[in-house]
């Protein structure tokens, strides 16, 4: 990544941190820091060692949106490509092998809602908070609000939100299932780091493979899914780290797994 780069990214062992950091416009996306998170990203999924993803903001903000001041005079044309851009980024995001928790530290609205939704799960500050308000600027959601919030939450919560624009504080969210745990402030990113420090102490081919069933078994018919759960669960015993833990646990011992 670049010095400079909107998006900061740190490797502690099995841990990537990635940070959005463009802190004096709230860490609002532009096209320049969906390329900067695209590069992140990139340099995740080519690094063997990674097992779990801690994505926060810089500042008081996770993410305040979307770019509204480099949106504005986009035609139709050029606003299509955005959306679809920042969907091929959070999309990259979310198909990593391994999980990524969204630490959110303050706003995560429009685009930083949607960005905190392309993660595995949500853990937010106290201070969080949560909406989808693009219909107030004229616009629909762009990356993936009207599709993944309905998905975490359930459609009618999530009509309610994006009809509304509404903004809601983390315990709202906590209520409606968007995050998983609040924190105070100080306490955000220790907890995220444990979280992710038992993730990380886990089979990581197998954590890699829940990941991928349960993704790809979202919104499919429950057979399908289960489908994907026998493959998944055949393709775990190709891996050593099978042999690995069950002979760990047999053996009273601990599990060393090695790399994903
Ligand atoms: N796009 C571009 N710039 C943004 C932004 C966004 N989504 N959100 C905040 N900023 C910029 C502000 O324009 C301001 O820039 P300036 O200092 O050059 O004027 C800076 O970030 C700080 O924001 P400010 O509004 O002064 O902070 P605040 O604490 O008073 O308010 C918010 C915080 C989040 C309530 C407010 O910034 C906001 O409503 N942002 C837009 C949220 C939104 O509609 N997101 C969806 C976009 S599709």
């Amino acid at each position: 990544m670049r010095d400079d780069a909107f998006v900061r990214l740190t490797h502690e062992g099995p841990l990537s941190l990635v940070t959005m950091n463009r802190p004096d416009k709230l860490n609002a996306l532009s096209q320049e820091v969906l390329a900067d998170l695209k590069e992140a990203v990139t340099e995740i999924k080519g690094r063997r060692e990674t097992r779990v993803v801690i994505l926060t903001g810089e500042g008081k903000a996770f993410v305040a949106g979307a770019d509204i001041a480099g949106m504005r005079d986009l035609d139709p044309i050029a606003a299509r490509s955005f959306s679809a851009f920042g969907h091929q980024v959070f999309a990259s995001l979310e198909q990593l092998p391994c999980p990524v928790i969204a630490a959110v530290n303050g706003f995560a609205l429009g685009g930083g809602c949607e960005l905190a939704l392309a993660c595995d799960f949500i853990y937010a500050s106290e201070r969080a908070k949560f909406g989808q308000p693009e219909v107030g600027l004229g616009v629909t959601p762009g990356f993936g609000g009207t599709q993944r919030l309905g998905r975490r939450v359930g459609v009618g919560v999530a009509r309610e939100l994006v009809y509304t624009g509404k903004i809601i504080d983390a315990a709202e969210a906590l209520r409606v299932g968007l995050v998983n745990a609040v924190f105070a402030p100080e306490a955000l990113m220790d907890e995220a780091r444990k979280t992710a420090a038992l993730i990380a102490s886990q089979g990581p081919v197998a954590v890699a493979l829940c990941k991928e069933v349960m993704n790809q078994g979202e919104g499919r018919p429950l057979p399908d899914g289960n489908a994907l759960e026998v493959d998944a669960f055949g393709r775990a015993f190709e891996s050593p780290q099978q042999r690995e833990g069950m002979s760990a646990f047999l053996e009273k011992s601990k599990a060393t797994f090695g790399d994903r």
